[in-house]
């Protein structure tokens, strides 16, 4: 049975989930009146962003089967919103953190990530994000009793987390009348775990993902499939639908989402937007749920605000930059 928010907690981690629904239908004028658009703000978890789920529903896993005890330090390769919130569940739980991101990251999340008293190990800017997993997987082979390895990409505690919380939440919020759920992948966490739980309530609930149209893109946190290691807990055949949204177009509509609805989000929740917008222009009734994974302001050094001066002026005269499609 899950609460809402509570008033009054012991740990910052009890703050995890319980985002709100934001009614954002009005982005699409032209969808039939009996459809709705709700986005999922986990801008609003207490880390961040929607990774402070997975983190803590790792992390507290590893204590109750015993990887995780006292004496062990949390290791894992990410830069993204997974290390901050395993930089946060750790600092929460009294556990040291070490997390090994390549050394050009970028000068607000290291910031973030030390605010959080957790240890950076840099791997080479040259081998990406690919040599930081690589110099990970050797700094646990060479001590493996030191370490306790969430592992985001095959641990099935991540869409689990999804599908206790993420899941229930969507379903009591809207007073089971969700007929779509739209969430970008990454690690394909949060598209499956929520779409598991939603498909048991309805089957007729329509689960789609949403991931970068090219393998060069600049959709933070989002993955290109067809170019990308497929992670071990995602399943392709558990969805109803992909839609390939473009760098242009999300950017288009973060813009759109600030301007016009006070909501600063990052990338990749305008890339899901473009895609629940693509499916509201084709229902004549539903109430599409889309998961906006963080705010706008973790991206403020990114190509994200390049373009943004330039899109506000134009916008003030009337021009529409990019015309999204999905
Ligand atoms: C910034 C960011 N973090 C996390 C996620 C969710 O990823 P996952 O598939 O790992 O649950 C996304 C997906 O949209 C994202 O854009």
């Amino acid at each position: 049975m899950i609460r809402h928010r509570p008033s009054r907690v012991t740990s910052v981690l009890d703050l995890v989930g319980n985002t709100p629904l934001v009614d954002v239908t009005a982005l699409a004028p032209k969808s039939s009146p009996r459809v709705r658009i709700l986005a999922k703000l986990e801008g609003l978890n207490p880390g961040g962003s929607v990774k402070d789920r997975p983190a803590s529903w790792m992390v507290r896993n590893g204590l109750a089967t015993g990887a995780l005890a006292p004496g062990k330090t949390i290791l894992d390769s990410t830069s993204g919103n997974t290390g901050i919130a395993l930089a946060m569940a750790g600092a929460a739980l009294g556990f040291p953190v070490e997390l090994v991101v390549p050394q050009n990251v970028s000068a607000e999340r290291k910031r973030i990530i030390q605010a959080y008293g957790a240890k950076m190990i840099f791997s080479d800017p040259m081998e990406g994000s690919d040599g930081a997993i690589l110099q990970c997987r050797k700094i646990v082979g060479d001590n493996p009793e030191r370490y306790f390895k969430p592992d985001q990409y095959f641990n099935p505690v991540n869409p689990l987390a999804h599908f206790e919380s993420t899941g229930p939440e969507i379903w009591r919020d809207t007073a089971g009348t969700v007929t779509h759920f739209v969430a970008g992948i990454g690690t394909g966490g949060t598209v499956m775990g929520t779409g598991r739980f939603l498909k048991e309530r309805n089957p007729d609930v329509q689960i789609v993902a949403v991931e970068p149209d090219d393998a060069w893109h600049g959709l933070e946190g989002l993955k290109h499939m067809a170019s990308s290691i497929v992670p071990g807990i995602f399943h392709a055949e558990e969805l109803d639908r992909t839609i390939a949204a473009g760098t242009d177009g999300a950017y288009e509509i973060v813009y759109q989402l600030g301007d016009r609805f006070g909501l600063v989000t990052g990338q990749s929740s305008g890339a899901s937007m473009l895609a629940a917008l693509q499916i509201a222009s084709e229902i004549d009734a539903g109430v599409i749920v889309v998961l906006f994974p963080d705010f706008g302001d973790r991206y403020l050094s990114t190509n994200l605000w390049a373009g943004w001066a330039d899109w506000l002026e134009r916008n003030r005269r009337g021009e529409r930059v990019v015309a999204p499609k999905a």
